[in-house]
């Protein structure tokens, strides 16, 4: 039977060849290929299956990112995963998978969430770093209007950097959520705020929705000068139609 299409104005089926692979292999998305494509092409991205690996998963709802991570990682490993949803991976029964609702543009903010997740607020040898890997596929809801769906983008791609190198190399966080009352685990958080909670060495893989060249062109340059090797990649997994890339930085400079 041919596959469903969606009414007007797109020719993309409702029910793609990638959603049904997903659903029959257990997947809780179809997204779930992009990152297996990402793994395929850039065998470093995630940390190597032994020692104690932690990964950040940004914008992780409903949890297939974090799925294809825990098929690869070692059983004493971690994958936090960020989003704006209550309980993002609440259909992934796997005790290495916790949950983290926040607003990944609030930088000291999400990070005293993790740091609280990851037990750290009492543990008095402090990290220097919390992740070997940071991963981004939020997005805010398409408009369908160019421009305003790729400043959405740039946003949160400027939030996971933010996030993964700190504002020393990364720039301030324009939401000013320094101000917060202190919290638990606030110095460490506040530490890692400015110099990145990815440790040297460590890769980034970011969703960006391309529109505006200049911008772009700036947020490579910030990774070409943070990572020995980066890359803009389009998938051949995402929609044919869709502006849809990758960052990808392997190989943290510090
Ligand atoms: C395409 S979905 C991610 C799919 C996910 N990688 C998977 O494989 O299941 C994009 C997600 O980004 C989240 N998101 C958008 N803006 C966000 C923000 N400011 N902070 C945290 N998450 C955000 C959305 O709530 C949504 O769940």
């Amino acid at each position: 039977m041919a596959p469903q299409r969606a009414s007007r104005g797109t020719s993309a089926p409702l029910v793609d060849h990638f959603a049904r692979r997903a659903r029959a292999r257990g997947y809780l998305a179809r997204s779930a290929f992009k990152l297996l494509e990402l793994v395929e092409k850039f065998q470093t991205l995630l940390p190597s299956s032994s020692g104690l690996p932690r990964v950040l998963d940004l914008g992780c709802a409903p949890g297939s990112w974090t799925q294809v991570v825990l098929e690869r990682m070692s059983p004493k490993g971690v994958v936090i995963g960020v989003d704006l949803a209550q309980t993002p991976l609440e259909r992934i029964h796997d005790a290495r998978a916790i949950s983290v609702c926040s607003d990944m543009t609030k930088t000291k903010r999400t990070l005293v969430k993790c740091v609280s997740a990851l037990n750290l607020n009492n543990n008095t040898a402090k990290p220097s770093a919390l992740f070997d890997c940071v991963l981004s596929d939020a997005m805010a809801n398409t408009t369908g209007a160019r421009e305003v769906d790729a400043d959405r983008s740039r946003e949160l791609v400027r939030a996971a950097l933010r996030l993964a190198l700190g504002e020393q190399h990364a720039g301030r966080d324009d939401f000013g959520d320094d101000d917060d009352e202190e919290e638990e685990g606030d110095e460490l958080a506040r530490h890692l705020a400015q110099v990145g909670s990815l440790r040297a060495r460590g890769s980034v893989a970011i969703k960006l929705f391309a529109g505006d060249p200049k911008e772009e062109k700036a947020i490579l340059q910030l990774l070409r000068d943070n990572f020995t090797r980066a890359h803009r990649v389009r998938l051949s997994t995402s929609r044919k139609d869709s502006r849809e890339e990758y960052l990808v930085g392997l190989g943290r400079r510090m």
